[in-house]
């Protein structure tokens, strides 16, 4: 077959005319094709072969999580990275606000993206806090509320005696985190909600329901029926075990459960440990680190405070 010519009968000069326009796509295919080989040989790529696991539908997806779960990995590694702009947006805005309490502005922010975090998945159900003392991180969980959750479906439990900590026992002893002290924390019911209601949440009194006593008495009869974001900060052993005895299979799969004790006393953490170990809970326990310890000169041991982690199956 004729190859096109111009007026004059010749081929169409192609960077110089050296060589036909058909050998001289094939060479430049070459050319291109070991460049690119090159660039991948360089930059570290494995493998050429298209990866065959990287959820392209919900079969790859599920293959993946089954060969991951055979291999002792959990699903369950939702991150506040995955958050979109605007929620990042809203959670560092929660966390700067000055709100009472004694919780450091690092875990009001990871508060915040978690509260934000269920709802924005659909995760089924309440909010519950135990331990709100002046609450801080309980008007947090509700401004959550009040931004992702207009309709007002969920509620917010807050657990707390108003009497401070109870007394520590033997498993809060002999660690090298904080044991706490009988009384610490007291705060009146009244100084709890006069806090609360300052910052005019939307639908308040619907959202709000306060369980107020010692968790062991409060937390198994009260009527919550499921839970998407469960924050336990009452520091002790008992206090920690406790709520997670009395809430763990109210959580809802995807729902997270925080811990925001676990880096500073040594029964919360204690019973955390025990507790996943005697339920076979393998899901990645998160670390919150401490960033002033970047800044510290020597750097400071490693260090981090609150811990969470995502309910399975997800
Ligand atoms: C560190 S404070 C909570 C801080 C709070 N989240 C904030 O935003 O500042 C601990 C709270 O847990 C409560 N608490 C601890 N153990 C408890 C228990 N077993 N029953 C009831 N309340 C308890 C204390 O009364 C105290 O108010």
């Amino acid at each position: 077959m004729l190859s096109p010519t111009n007026a004059g009968g010749q081929r169409p000069a192609v960077f110089g005319g050296a060589l036909g326009s058909g050998a001289l796509s094939i060479a430049l295919q070459a050319v291109t094709a070991a460049m690119v080989l090159m660039l991948l040989l360089a930059s570290g790529a494995p493998s050429l072969q298209r990866p065959t696991s990287i959820g392209r539908d919900t079969a790859d997806v599920a293959a993946a999580r089954q060969r991951a779960a055979g291999a002792g990995a959990s699903p369950c590694t939702w991150t506040p990275y995955l958050l979109p702009p605007e929620a990042h947006q809203w959670a560092l805005g929660a966390a700067r606000e000055k709100v009472v309490t004694l919780v450091h502005p690092m875990r009001r922010h990871l508060t915040a993206q978690l509260a934000a975090g269920v709802l924005l998945q659909g995760i089924d159900g309440d909010f519950v806090e135990t331990g709100v003392f002046t609450g801080g991180t309980s008007i947090i969980m509700l401004q959550a509320l009040e931004k992702y959750d207009p309709w007002q479906t969920r509620r917010h439990w807050a657990a707390d005696s108003f009497q401070g900590l109870p007394p520590p026992e033997d498993e809060d002893r002999g660690g090298i985190l904080a044991e706490g002290k009988p009384g610490q924390f007291t705060i009146g019911r009244e100084v709890f909600l006069a806090n609360v209601r300052k910052w005019n949440i939307t639908g308040l009194d619907a959202r709000l329901r306060i369980l107020e006593g010692w968790f062991n008495e409060t937390l198994p009869g009260a009527p919550i029926h499921s839970i998407s974001f469960l924050r336990l900060d009452g520091d002790l052993y008992a206090s920690t075990m406790d709520a997670l005895e009395a809430l763990y299979d109210k959580v809802s799969p995807g729902g997270i459960v925080y811990v925001d004790d676990y880096g500073s006393f040594t029964g919360c953490r204690r019973a955390v440990d025990e507790f996943r170990q005697r339920r076979g809970i393998t899901g990645p326990l998160m670390l919150q680190g401490m960033p002033d310890q970047l800044f510290n000169e020597p750097p400071a041991a490693a260090k981090w405070e609150a811990a969470w982690w995502v309910k399975g199956p997800c």
